[in-house]
């Protein structure tokens, strides 16, 4: 029996009630593997500013680092919104990210075929689709400098800077070439070429890499054209790579076609310890309902088996399992389409049932 220590950080609103599910699960997928999870939880967020008047400690922040994987809720809510930037609960996942030195975040957009009807986009317009969104985090528009609200000749003036090096791009870059080497072999990055310089260099950077992976067939798009296409023709990506603030909305955008943000899984990863969170964030309008979906933190468990601990059986088996509860009819409130045979259950009752497909996957492995 191998030993492997996550920590858990579930933030606020519907995170606790999430994590806690994908945590059951995680374990009981690496059992099957003999490999025992250990977990321990920290604060995280606007429940971390609450006791410790910050939205991560150091102390956190060290033992994610020790760690062999951490994985996250969601952080947020209105109570906290009115705080000074530094204070607030997404300055703390920022912090984190920074710390970890998660370059690279991976989105899978991945549609389950029991989910068709949940989705906004029509069934044959999803026909096909399978996207890996592969977004830069660590840089751009979210930490460049400088950064302020000054008054400027009798007027307030905001200013963010958005700022990419080459190393920056390419180390992205690369994750997303071998990505895409792995999967259908095409590869479209995304940037405002046409407009921004910090995109003429992403675009330049990304075509340079190009040479070293002659089985990849590169294609550029410009944001907003992609923003159509999701919509229009989802099929037609397989790898999209972008900076973080493309990649935070084109995501958003991209987990409608799965029906609802909270099938949403990621993996943010980089040099040192990797973290696992779903896209959504903190729900406080259903927080403490045992309404919230889990099955974006359960995906991102299985991710965290895959690129953290090497178990890529374990996680083939979590989405089997996630795939099987669907194929079955059972349905949180937010992909609930109220057609026949579908059964609106809780955050805790899906956990149970994904638990249920998993044990039987487990024995008979
Ligand atoms: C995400 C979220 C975060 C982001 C927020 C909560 C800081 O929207 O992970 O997509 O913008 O990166
Ligand atoms: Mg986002």
């Amino acid at each position: 029996m191998t030993t492997k220590q996550i920590a858990v950080l579930p933030g606020d609103g519907i995170g606790s009630e999430v994590t806690s599910v994908a945590e059951t699960i995680l374990k009981a997928a690496c059992a099957a593997y003999d490999v025992d999870i250990q977990t321990k939880n920290f604060l995280f967020g606007g429940c971390s500013y609450d006791e410790h008047g910050t939205p991560v400690t150091d102390d956190t922040l060290n033992s994610c680092l020790q760690s062999d994987a951490v994985l996250l809720g969601a952080v947020g809510g209105p109570k906290w919104d009115d705080l000074p930037s530094d204070h607030r609960p997404e300055a703390g996942l920022l912090k984190l990210r920074k710390t970890l030195g998660t370059y690279t975040n991976l989105r899978p957009i991945k549609i389950y075929s029991a989910l068709m009807g949940a989705s906004s986009v029509k069934p044959e317009i999803l026909e096909g689709t399978d996207i890996l969104i592969v977004r830069e985090l660590t840089g751009g528009i979210y930490f460049g400098q400088p950064r302020h609200t000054k008054e400027v000749d009798g007027d307030t003036v905001a200013t963010d800077a958005m700022v990419y090096s080459k190393s920056e791009i390419e180390r992205v870059a690369r994750k997303a070439f071998e990505a895409a080497r792995k999967r259908n072999g095409r590869l479209c990055s995304v940037d405002k070429s046409n407009i921004l310089d910090t995109s003429r260099l992403w675009r330049q950077t990304v075509s340079d890499l190009a040479g070293n992976y002659p089985d990849v067939e590169l294609s550029h798009m410009l944001v907003d054209n992609c923003a159509m296409q999701l919509i229009r023709n989802p099929g037609q990506f397989d790898v999209i790579l972008t900076g973080n603030m493309f990649g935070d909305i084109l995501s958003d955008e991209a987990s409608m076609l799965t029906g609802s943000i909270g099938m949403l899984p990621s993996a943010s990863i980089g040099d040192k310890t990797g973290l696992y969170e779903p896209v959504h964030g903190s729900a406080p309008d259903i927080a403490g309902e045992n309404k919230a979906n889990p099955l974006a933190a359960i995906a991102s468990a299985a991710m965290l088996c895959r690129y953290s601990l090497d178990l890529s059986d374990a996680a083939d088996n979590i989405e089997a399992a996630i795939d099987d509860v669907l194929a079955t009819g059972y349905r949180s409130g937010d992909i609930y389409a109220s057609t026949q045979g579908e059964i609106l259950i809780g955050t805790k009752e899906m956990g149970e049932k994904v638990f249920g497909e998993l044990k039987k996957k487990a024995i008979t492995r």
